[in-house]
């Protein structure tokens, strides 16, 4: 090891390291308080103003973050924040944090990375240790970020560390999070590996180290990817079942039961989420760059993208049985965001549904204790929309139809269910069949009860 990287090595043992975390969202707010509880004094950077002053006031917007945590970190001195990269010239070590999203044509989205690195590059010095942990594509280390950094002069390897490491946080998981999820690292050499590894192993209880940047990449995507595959397949056999009567969750359910061999994955209303929607489609622009035909993704893809029009779909058999159009009825939406008792609201299949009907001439309205307002971009519809607070007894029969799109566990589907007219259920939160409930992937009570007689 050189110099540059002993003496790095020792800053990171003694936790004397001053460490930075740009972009202070899902990951980097967690990710910035584990490395200030392990002892080193972390540095927030975001663009985002409102994020800074929070953190420098010691106060967490992240739910699985404690504002305890943050409120005594900030006070102890270990953690604060600022928009201006200036404060890199005092760090040693930095991990990029900031969002991956896709373009509208479905390619990568890379100009959050490219201007983090834009502003780390200007305050570049030797010694450094930097990893990214943005979801992209493989390459994009050593294609995008390396040649950005080596263009102020200093080398990667050489003068400074350079590593890429996924990110794995599952957000609302009391179970997993930053510090007891397994951390992949990867180096562009061994050195910058090792120093990498040193940075997590102070406040992540087990690192993987594999052989490249490349490899790293290329691990959260198969990650993803498996999750998008699995789910478009359910969803599959989920229209499937529908039309041949017969009930995709209890299928799953009784599969779920052999001990090896099979890991159960539910179908839904389609993807949300940072993740898992959006990362296949990294992994399928870069192969296709190499003549490659991801059909797998591809299909997924297709597959998922049309659950919404399905559960719409639905919603029509539903007001069918009334005599009813979706044209005119008024239809109250249960759960916005992407996933049970969570606030995230991007790319959640609920956007998409709800434009969909209010193109088809419903009168919509939405509760979520989670989401106060939602305003969908032009492709979903484009429309602003606020919560009422009509998930309650009393509120709920002025509705002619019901669609459960997330099941937080607050709703009380006993009294939806009695006071609903109609129910479409995209997430089987009613358990036993009901004439009224139409549920995704599964007949109704009704057909059910044929199909016993
Ligand atoms: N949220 C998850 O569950 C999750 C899980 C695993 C991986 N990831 C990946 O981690 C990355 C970050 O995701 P997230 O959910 O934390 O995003 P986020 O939107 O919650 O946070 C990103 C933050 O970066 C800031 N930012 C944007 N551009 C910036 C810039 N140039 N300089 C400084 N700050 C900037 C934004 O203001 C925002 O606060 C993405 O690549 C995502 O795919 C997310």
């Amino acid at each position: 090891m050189s110099a540059l990287a002993e003496t790095l090595r020792e800053k990171l043992k003694s936790r004397r390291a001053r460490t930075g975390v740009v972009g202070l969202g899902y990951v980097g707010l967690p990710l910035a308080v584990e490395l200030a509880k392990a002892g080193f004094h972390a540095t927030g950077i975001d663009l985002d103003g409102r994020k800074v002053q929070a953190v420098n006031e010691g106060r967490s917007y992240i739910p699985d973050v404690a504002t305890k945590d943050v409120e005594s970190l900030s006070r102890a001195g270990k953690l604060d924040a600022s928009t201006d990269f200036a404060v890199v010239r005092d760090l040693d070590t930095i991990n990029i944090c900031v969002p991956t999203p896709l373009r509208k044509t479905k390619d990568p989205d890379m100009s959050y990375i490219v201007s983090a690195v834009e502003g780390i590059a200007k305050y570049l010095h030797p010694g450094m240790l930097i990893v990214l942990e943005s979801t992209t594509y493989p390459g994009t280390t050593d294609e995008v970020v390396q040649p950005m950094l080596e263009a102020t002069g200093l080398k990667a390897g050489v003068d400074f560390f350079l590593a890429f490491s996924p990110e794995r946080v599952d957000p609302g998981n009391p179970t997993f999070q930053t510090h007891n999820v397994p951390k992949v690292v990867g180096g562009f050499t061994p050195t910058c590996s090792a120093l990498a590894k040193e940075l997590y192993g102070s406040a992540i209880e087990t690192i993987v180290p594999v052989s490249s940047t490349r490899v790293a990449e290329m691990v959260k995507l198969l990650e993803n990817t498996f999750r998008a595959v699995n789910i478009g397949l359910v969803n599959e056999l989920a229209l499937m079942c529908d039309r041949m009567n017969i009930d995709v969750w209890e299928v799953v359910d009784a599969a779920k039961t052999k001990p090896f061999g099979f890991m159960a994955f539910y179908p839904g209303p389609g993807l949300g989420g940072h993740c898992i929607p959006i990362d296949p489609f990294y992994l399928s622009w870069k192969a296709k760059q190499t003549g490659f035909d991801p059909r797998f993704i591809e299909l997924a893809g297709h597959i998922n993208a049309g659950m919404p029009h399905y559960v719409v779909d639905k919603v029509g058999e539903a007001l069918n049985t009334r005599r009813k159009a979706i044209n005119g009825s008024s239809i109250l939406i249960l759960g916005v965001a992407y996933k049970r008792d969570i606030d995230d609201m991007r790319e959640s299949p609920a956007l998409d549904i709800m434009g969909l009907l209010l193109a088809r001439g419903a009168n919509i309205a939405y509760a979520d204790p989670f989401v106060p307002e939602v305003h969908a971009r032009e492709w979903s519809g484009g429309y602003d929309i606020k919560a009422v607070d009509d998930a309650k007894r009393g509120a709920i029969g002025k509705y002619d139809c019901v669609v459960i799109i997330t099941d937080h566990k607050s709703f009380d589907y006993e009294t939806i269910v009695a006071e609903a007219d109609l129910v479409v259920d995209t997430r089987n939160a009613v358990k036993q069949p009901r004439p009224n409930v139409f549920k995704l992937g599964a007949p109704r009570a009704e057909e059910s009860e044929k199909a016993l007689a």
